[in-house]
């Protein structure tokens, strides 16, 4: 299976799936590297790792359509079989998530359906919640919204601030996300009627839930 990792900027995450592939727990190729910001710090680890690169800056396009028209057909002359969204900060449209339907997946920095969108640890402060966490998602139309497949939760402590949060989410990231991909990669995971299976089995609505 040829996977492409889609980033905008320091790329954490895709280093912690390029390392699970490296090391032989998921057996797919990473085949592509995009991202939107031809600055984006992950831009050289990818190089590093020999996987090529594409740079898609969304500035030159007309509308988010042309924009996906454009990565897709890029995608599509890598043959990739799945899209994994690591920290890439702009919003979809039908035109790529369609053909990707059950076959992209992303990480939000919340435990959704709790703060889609930005700013999700200083909105969990502000709220005063006790615990915050991470969701890997299969992408569906509605932004932050799609079945999830993984969620790890961490305690909030009254030391935090939005800063400290952020780190004690990204490592539970970390984990979660090869974890995600390697059931995707290996046929465990499936987006069946939008719902999210896991062999064979419906997941809850957190999908499979991991506590601090
Ligand atoms: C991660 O915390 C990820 O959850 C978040 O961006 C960060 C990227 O970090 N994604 C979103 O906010 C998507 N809406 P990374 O570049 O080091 O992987």
């Amino acid at each position: 299976m040829k996977i492409a990792l889609f980033i905008s900027g320091r790329g954490s995450n895709m280093d912690a799936i390029l390392a699970s592939c490296q090391a032989g727990h998921i057996e797919a190729t990473p085949a592509l590297v995009v991202s939107n910001k031809a600055d984006a710090k992950g831009l050289l680890a990818a190089t590093a790792a020999g996987i090529p690169t594409a740079i898609f800056d969304h500035r030159d396009f007309a509308c988010r359509e042309d924009f996906d028209r454009a990565i897709l057909a890029r995608v599509q002359q890598a043959n990739i079989d799945l899209i994994i969204l690591a920290g890439f900060m702009r919003i979809l449209t039908p035109e790529l998530i369609k053909p990707f339907q059950g076959r992209m997946l992303n990480i939000h920095p919340s435990l959704l359906p709790k703060y889609p969108g930005l700013n999700t640890h200083q909105r969990a402060i502000d709220a005063k919640d006790t615990i915050a966490g991470a969701t890997v998602h299969f992408v569906i139309e509605e932004l932050d919204a799609g079945p999830a497949v993984i969620q790890a939760s961490v305690d909030i402590s009254e030391q935090d601030d939005a800063g400290s949060l952020q780190q004690k989410v990204l490592e539970v990231e970390h984990t979660i996300y090869p974890l995600a991909v390697k059931w995707v990669v290996e046929g465990r995971v499936r987006l069946q009627e939008g719902k999210a299976f896991l062999d064979g089995e419906p997941l809850p609505p957190s999908g499979v839930r991991i506590e601090a």
